[in-house]
């Protein structure tokens, strides 16, 4: 008899757009690795290298449930790192912050200098369903903590003053009608 081998079928998901209400909602925590959990995370890596992006998290697919994926390697003779987070926590930042001008996939096409600290470490638990910990620095720093952002409901541009935030917001409200009409 023939064993079936699993085939893990990926698929892109389709990215959110600000505003919605779905990215502004506290993420529930992840209490098992399941198959379907794998699934998520190969389908939130796919869409993420496909956008591209360096980093995504589980709501901006409409999916409420504390997982982030990331790589944040640039160099092109630095072979990916691609990171599946679940429940991630950051446990200690740093007192040097840094500025780093941000963007999201949530927001195509605008950005915002933000300012964050400098490191972070942060804890989450791996698909094998172990508990890691890392401390990150320079653009890793700068992504985990805006992906985390995104699992309490937060985006970039809350950091923002409130007119360049209006500002943004108008802008993504035009694109969304303008997608909808086609
Ligand atoms: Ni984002």
């Amino acid at each position: 008899m023939q064993a079936f081998a699993y085939v893990p079928i990926m698929a892109l998901r389709p990215i959110l757009i600000h505003p919605d209400p779905r990215l502004k909602k506290r993420a529930d925590p992840i209490s098992e690795v399941t198959d379907a959990l794998r699934t998520l995370a190969d389908d939130m890596l796919e869409t993420m290298y496909d956008a591209p992006g360096i980093g995504l998290a589980a709501p901006q697919i409409g999916v409420s449930k504390r997982i982030i994926v990331m790589d944040c390697v640039k160099e092109d003779d630095i072979p990916p790192r691609p990171m599946v987070l679940l429940n991630p926590e950051v446990v200690w930042t740093s007192e040097k912050n840094s500025t780093y001008e941000e963007g999201c996939l949530s927001i195509p096409e605008q950005f915002g200098d933000v300012i964050r600290p400098a490191e972070a470490e942060v804890t989450w638990m791996n698909l094998d369903g172990e508990q890691m910990s890392e401390k990150f620095d320079g653009l890793w720093a700068t992504c985990v903590q805006h992906e985390i952002d995104h699992l309490d409901g937060k985006l970039f541009i809350d950091y923002l003053g409130p007119l360049k935030r209006q500002m943004i917001t108008r802008k993504m409200q035009k694109l969304k009608r303008e997608k909808a009409r086609g």
